[in-house]
């Protein structure tokens, strides 16, 4: 590759002959990637020391060879990222990405799709238009009423649809809106409340049942003491498929509330609301197609590289009521009512072309192979609580749920009280990451410190899942081995 040329280069271009020769390389690296992923480590540590001393420069006035940045970024970069696409990454909510779609980003990317406004792509926007509308229909929304727009991730979904809601619902005056979430709730519906100007006491957080869902009737009490205090109860924020449990919560209760009280109900279907494609899913998420607005995130359960969340209402007028606005400079892009503007539809002008991932992924593997694929998921967590079971030294704090199961290691031949516990299982999580073989962090349950596993990834198999279990038990062994109770 010529060298000289890329030191100076005030075109930023590369001759075909150089392009081919370094998009060859890249390719044989993202092949390689993804051939060898599962002998890879899922886990990587480095201190911000150690990636200074790695990275930090000043801006470089000249440039390198492409080659050479290359050769840099691959020894210097690219280790040291976690693998949440690895068959042994449990923790969170991992992305088990597939080949297709991340090629499919470098096309996006490389052909740097507008899909703000239809003018500028109309092949961009009609496979948002389209790929949105097979959401609509997978989630049991009307298609031709129905709207969406992709965002970055579940966290601007939901901004977006709570955004929507209080537009609709409350319009300028929220000085006395109160929105009501499960205890269960993830952080970015709250962080959401908040950029929007919510006050704390304008969020109400809903205990939780034994199965961690919102409890209906302590909803139902606040709202009425909310009412009687002069206050404008106006949208449920419910979850498909809470981040800690799996939890989901009971739409078609929560439903009958807000028509009884002429509230918004969105759903955060997140991490789990993707499930509905397959038949397991859509047992257990009945009643989600009663909501207003959906947040579901195919950049976790539908296999997608990041960032793609999706947020889908109910009627697609509630979108553009919220977010259009009418520039000047814009008014030669307007177009015809048909052809849809995805800038009007939420926070982005200038947007990605986030949905030709999922529309190419899902053309290219079909829908069956996608719900086989969650299904799998499921599966393996029921499997992994049956296992568990069979061993007296767990204890499950939460039964498998859409794939998420937490525990923890609590031995019946000792006695240890609840701190002891919480260290021993604190020491178990802490173990298995520094030996980088799996990826697994705790949250709290009831209290207890908790062992939590996420199983969604169609490429982990129920011998990689008990590998991990009984890894973690040994750890436990060595710990107690000198244990006095
Ligand atoms: C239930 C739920 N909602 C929202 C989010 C936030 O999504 P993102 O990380 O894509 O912004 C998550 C992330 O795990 C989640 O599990």
């Amino acid at each position: 590759m010529a060298k000289e040329s890329s030191y100076f280069n005030p075109e930023l271009s590369l001759s075909r002959e150089e392009m081919l020769e370094y998009g060859y390389k890249v390719v044989d690296m993202i092949v390689d990637h993804f051939d060898t992923l599962k002998d890879l480590k899922p886990v990587s540590r480095a201190t911000r020391k150690e990636m200074d001393e790695r990275l930090a420069e000043s801006i470089p006035q000249k440039g390198d060879s492409p080659d050479n940045v290359l050769r840099f970024v691959e020894e210097n970069v690219l280790p040291f990222t976690d693998h949440t696409t690895h068959p042994d990454f449990y923790a969170f909510v991992p992305s088990p990405n597939n080949f297709i779609s991340s090629m499919t980003d470098v096309i996006a990317t490389a052909f740097n799709i507008f899909t703000g406004g239809w003018i500028a792509s109309p092949g961009g926007a009609e496979v948002e238009i389209v790929t949105v509308n097979w959401l609509l229909e997978l989630v049991g929304f009307p298609v031709k009423e129905g709207g969406g727009v992709f965002t970055s991730g579940g966290s601007m979904a939901n901004l977006t649809g709570l955004t929507t809601a209080r537009k609709i619902k409350c319009d300028e005056d929220f000085e006395e809106a109160i929105l009501y979430m499960s205890t269960q709730t993830h952080s970015s519906n709250v962080r959401a409340a908040k950029i929007l100007g919510f006050k704390e006491d304008q969020i109400k957080f809903i205990p939780v049942d034994d199965k961690f869902r919102m409890d209906v009737n302590a909803l139902k009490n606040q709202i009425k003491k909310d009412k009687k205090n002069g206050k404008n109860p106006f949208c449920i924020l419910a979850t498909a498929g809470t981040t800690n449990t799996g939890a989901i919560d009971p739409f078609v209760e929560l439903h009958e509330v807000c028509e009884e009280e002429h509230m918004w109900l969105h759903i955060d279907g997140a991490y789990g609301g993707a499930a509905i494609i397959c038949e397991k899913g859509k047992e257990v998420l009945k009643g989600m197609e009663l909501a207003d607005s959906i947040t579901i995130d195919p950049h976790k359960w539908m296999f997608q590289p990041y960032e793609i969340g999706c947020i889908l209402v109910k009627d697609h007028r509630h979108l553009y009521g919220t977010f259009s606005e009418n520039p000047e400079y814009l008014r030669d892009i307007k177009g015809n009512a048909d052809e849809i503007n995805f800038y009007d539809h939420g926070v982005q002008l200038t947007r990605r072309c986030r949905g030709l991932k999922l529309y190419m992924s899902l053309k290219t593997f079909g829908l069956d192979s996608f719900s086989a694929a969650v299904g799998h998921g499921i599966e393996l967590s029921e499997q992994l609580e049956n296992y568990l079971s069979q061993n007296p030294d767990w204890e499950i704090l939460s039964k498998a749920s859409l794939a998420i199961i937490t525990f923890r290691y609590h031995p019946h031949k000792i006695r240890m009280n609840r701190v002891e516990l919480d260290n021993l299982n604190q020491y178990i999580s802490n173990s298995l990451i520094r030996s980088q073989e799996a990826m697994i962090v705790t949250t709290v349950i009831n209290g207890f410190v908790s062992l939590r596993m996420c199983t969604i990834n169609p490429r982990t198999t129920f011998i990689d899942v008990k590998r991990v279990i009984d890894l973690m038990a040994s750890y436990a062994v060595n710990y107690l081995k000198d244990y006095p109770g």
